[in-house]
């Protein structure tokens, strides 16, 4: 081989090695199951802990009931205590604490106190009505041994039959006459109580002496392990793991970072079984791995992959099909088959790992935290829109959010200066693209203060913003919890006068390191901290900023550079002396809510009075808040947006925020999204024409990139890049009032904007499967294109569902799976057959721009040709609709030839009109369109149909969007 060739053969080989590195997360990093105590030790116990349920002294009468207390026993444990109930909403809800509680016992903050019940957070659930149930003697459902006991629903809904094993304690919940959900069935449930250091190392000390796992030792083998007395061995695998979870009991280490475990160790654990066949799960977001969750153990108790990890954490260049951690966590799952869909909520902030095991007949799920209560939610379902309302009945319904954050976004690290914003701007005229928003990221700041403008480069915020404002555009600059320890920063003064910093394990403010050096962190978990951020969004506080100016949250898992994992040390304590480990995935979720109080705030009096404990006043005139947060909790949905972090510009990331996307939404979280284009690395023309497209039609749309990537505005590329580009986001635009009514529709009913093929489609097995193509409400299906290349594309469909590809001069498309066009000018889109879908077809700069335009309405007919649909209408931006119910529906539907609108709700005045209705499916040639006037009579309307794409094209009807109307077709 000559010289040369061996060289370049070296350098290729380095090169590859560069590339393989380059975006690799440092995996050591980050802590592995078998690295924490908590969940080594539950994952493959020595011993199951064994309770058995000891029923109230009071034995439960056939009286109405609202809580059944009951206390479980275990010969190698202490008692513990339980409580079982229905919710008003529809869950059934069992806790387990090793203290008595009471019914109404609801976040008890001095979790210091053993002899109290742990501390949970008591403002995370909504509605925790209880709902009446009494005991039953007997079910025609499954045998009730002596020692169990029975209790059933009352009143409406499905009927739910709760069964409490007694011997061997285990919960089984019938739904509708079938076993669906039993937890502690394979007897994982784990409770380790909190122990007063001093006393329980004498404790401890015995217990190595002479009891291990319950039993007394007799003697030693030769391999050192312990013989019993009852003749039985300890074994070995199961007892190194069982060593690790007790070794460590008081203080583990992980990357050079002691934790010392004030109370020992206080972890929790509990098996959750999903029954029946072909049960697909899915949920417990953020992980980029696929979105149908895949067995950790396999059926024969091997392990598979590490357990889903659910602990808040800023993950430098993630990578996919890893179970590992990310910035934010739902422990909700949802377990869908083509006979019922339930789901299960483990109500606990701490840090968390899930396995999956999937077998023939059942789904097995083991979730293991390393504190906090053994608090489960069944949620019985038993359709998919029942699991998303008992979820959002308590942890909230997502906001409408105003109609500017539906628009595109476009954002970088960084624009640089106010000429760079200028131009951007104006880019985006030039180009004809629309957008609404336009993003600062951290340098816009002065030495990363937030609240405060980088004077060279900005220094006149106020001037820019209204600039955007004029063509109704907005800002957003970064606001991240972290604050500069610096003498002269107000906002750091400020914050200590007010004692709202998070103390570390001496009662010392905590000081850590991110972006801007030595910095404090807020406790968010703090009202009184969340009144006195909020405050700082005062207009009068945060110079330079206006109503037209918006906020972003990130590095709140919290990020801290010097922590262990990149976050907090576990010992840190908020104000109310609970320690971090208790409330770290609750971190990011509260600080979004005090951001988006913040925004509600800065629209008040400057001396209203603002009780921390009581909700902030909204009134019509105040604008909807808008703020994007990368961490997140269950109910977060209630604050803002959520986007996927810290991509990369890889088609497989595109693939994968499909799927990541889809798992947030069915955890409830509906406005999501990921940086389009990649965050890390420099994306070609194909691959972000690729993810505009897609990402145009999933619930939050923004480009946005690292310092170091190229420049990636849609006018980079040039053409034909650029038309292309522009074409995805004008669909966009396009589709506006569709968007805006499906937001508006989840606001009320739960249900997300970004679904999974299989929530309109739960009796087809195969539609379960589907991860790489989605449905924006329940009338778009949208399949991307994640490789380059794509010219065509299959697409699975349904039995029973019609469907007209929108791009393709509506060509009709049924149950199958089919070859479609996917060239690089757009992305597969359908429409469903039966519905009836409002768009704007006048794009102009801005949303704002369009907010008095006329619309058209597109109606995809049904094989009995009929269609339906629905037309939301508001200011777009005000709390008017919410607090006078100032807005607009009407109801569309299309059958036996008559196209009709009829008013559901008229508070909201708008002359707006239908400007054109598009029939597809008529198979009508020659078919004429008639107005009834309500004068009596019909009046002819100008139509034209095209057979060639069977289209019947009506234009200028004369009708109302918000009015009752009534075409016939014939
Ligand atoms: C990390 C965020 O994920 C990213 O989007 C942002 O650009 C940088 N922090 C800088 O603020």
């Amino acid at each position: 081989m000559r010289p040369g060739r061996l060289s370049s053969w070296r350098f290729l080989a380095a090169l590859a090695l560069v590339v393989t590195l380059v975006g690799a997360v440092d995996r050591s990093k980050f802590r592995r199951c078998d690295q924490a105590a908590f969940c080594a030790g539950q994952r493959a116990p020595a011993t199951a802990e064994g309770y058995s349920l000891v029923a109230a002294t009071s034995s439960p009468t056939t009286s109405p009931l609202t809580t059944y207390f009951f206390s479980l026993t275990s010969a190698h444990k202490k008692p513990l205590y339980a409580s079982l109930s229905f919710l008003k909403a529809g869950s059934v809800r069992v806790r387990v604490s090793e203290v008595a509680f009471e019914h109404d016992f609801d976040g008890f903050n001095e979790h210091n106190d053993i002899t109290k019940p742990r501390w949970q957070p008591h403002d995370v659930l909504v509605d925790k009505e209880h709902a009446p149930f009494q005991h039953i003697v007997s079910t025609p459902l499954t045998t009730i041994a002596a020692g169990d006991l029975a209790f059933q629903s009352i009143g409406g809904g499905s009927e739910v039959v709760v069964v409490l094993r007694g011997a061997e304690f285990a919960v089984e919940v019938f739904v509708d006459g079938v076993l669906s959900v039993s937890a502690n069935t394979l007897g994982k449930m784990h409770y380790d109580h909190r122990h007063e250091r001093a006393a329980t190392d004498a404790a401890q000390e015995a217990e190595k002496k002479d009891i291990h796992n319950g039993k007394e030792i007799a003697d030693y083998g030769e391999d050192g392990l312990a013989i019993y007395t009852d003749g039985s061995r300890q074994q070995k695998g199961a007892d190194e793991a069982d060593a690790a979870a007790s070794a460590d009991v008081w203080e583990e280490s992980f990357g050079g970072h002691k934790d010392v475990k004030r109370f020992g160790s206080t972890a929790v654990g509990l098996d959750v079984t999903f029954h029946g066949s072909s049960r697909y799960l899915y949920g417990i977001p953020e992980h980029a791995t696929d979105f149908v969750l895949k067995e950790t153990i396999s059926a024969d108790g091997k392990p598979v992959t590490d357990p889903y990890r659910l602990y808040n954490l800023d993950v430098f260049e993630y990578e996919l099909n890893e179970p590992m951690a990310l910035y934010g966590h739902i422990p909700m799952v949802m377990a869908a088959s083509p006979s019922n869909t339930v789901g299960a909520f483990w109500f606990n902030p701490t840090e968390t790992f899930v396995d999956v095991t999937k077998a023939p007949a059942a789904t097995t799920t083991h979730w293991m935290s390393e504190s906090g209560w053994i608090d489960l939610f069944v949620l019985p379902g038993p359709t998919p829109a029942a699991v998303f309302s008992q979820f959002t009945a308590l942890t909230g319904k997502a906001q409408l959010p105003p109609m500017f954050a539906l628009g595109y976004h476009q954002s970088r690290w960084n624009y640089k200066n106010e000429p760079d914003v200028t131009r951007t701007n104006e880019g985006f005229d030039t180009h004809v693209v629309p957008y609404d928003v336009l993003w600062l990221d951290i340098e816009h700041t002065d030495g990363k203060r937030y609240f405060t403008w980088d004077k060279h480069a900005f220094p006149t915020p106020l001037q820019m913003q209204a600039a955007l404002a004029h063509v109704g555009r907005k800002m957003v600059t970064i606001v991240d919890p972290h604050i500069k320890r610096d003498p002269n920063y107000a906002v750091h003064t400020d914050a200590q006068a007010n004692e709202v910093y998070i103390m570390d394990e001496n009662g010392n403010e905590f000081d850590g390191w991110c972006w801007p050096g030595s910095s404090s962190y807020v406790d968010y978990t703090s009202p009184k901290a969340r009144r006195w951020w909020a405050t700082q969004f005062r207009l009068d506080k945060y110079v330079g900023s206006t109503l037209d100016l918006f906020t972003w949250n990130d590095m709140n898992e919290p990020s801290v550079f010097n922590g262990p994992e990149v976050s907090m040390r576990k010992n840190c304590q908020s104000r109310a002396g609970v320690e971090h480990r208790e409330w770290h995935n609750l971190y990011g979720y509260y600080m979004q809510r005090a951001t988006m109080e913040g925004q509600l705030v800065r629209q008040l009096p400057a001396d209203a009075a603002l009780d921390p404990l009581a909700p902030i006043p909204i009134s019509d005139s105040m604008h909807r808040p808008f703020v994007l947060s990368r961490s997140f909790f269950a109910g977060t949905q209630r604050y803002g947006a959520i986007w996927t972090g810290d991509n990369t510009a890889s088609w497989d990331h595109l693939n994968y925020a499909t799927k990541m996307l889809l798992s947030m939404s069915v955890a409830s979280l509906t406005f999501v999204g990921a940086d389009v284009g990649g965050f890390f690395g420099t994306p070609d023309a194909e691959l972000v024409t690729r993810w505009t497209q897609a990402a145009a039609y999933q619930p939050f749309f923004r480009g946005h990139a690292h310092h170091d990537s190229d420049r990636r505005e849609p006018w980079v590329f040039g053409e034909p890049h650029t038309g292309r580009i522009r074409e995805a986001i004008r669909r966009r635009y396009v589709l506006l009032p569709y968007v805006y009514t499906v937001f508006q529709a989840c606001a009320t009913s739960g249900l997300p904007v970004m679904r999974p093929l299989w929530l309109h489609h739960t009796a087809d097995e195969a539609a379960f499967a589907v991860e790489d193509a989605f449905l924006l409400g329940e009338d778009i299906y949208v399949k991307p294109i994640t490789a380059p290349g794509v010219t065509t594309t299959q697409v699975y469909f349904p039995p029973g569902s019609v469907w007209y590809n929108v791009h393709e001069g509506y060509a009709r498309l049924t149950a199958g799976s089919h070859s479609v066009a996917a060239p690089l000018e757009y992305i597969p889109t359908f429409q469903r057959g039966g519905s009836i879908v409002a768009q704007r077809w006048r794009v102009r700069r801005s949303s704002a721009l369009m907010r008095k335009d006329p619309y058209t309405l597109v109606v995809a007919l049904d094989d009995s040709k009929r269609a339906t649909g629905e037309l939301y209408m508001d200011d777009e931006f005000t709390f008017a609709h919410e607090t006078s119910g100032i807005f607009s529906k009407v109801r569309l539907s299309f059958a036996d030839g008559r196209l009709s609108s009829t008013v559901v709700a008229s508070a909201f005045a708008s002359d707006v009109l239908v400007e054109r209705i598009v029939i597809v499916g008529l198979q009508k040639a020659g078919a004429t369109v008639a107005k009834e006037l309500a004068t009596g009579g019909q009046a002819n309307v100008e139509s034209f149909y095209d057979a060639a794409t069977d289209t019947l094209t009506i234009r200028k009807p004369g009708v109302r969007a918000a009015g009752t109307w009534t075409l016939v077709v014939q």
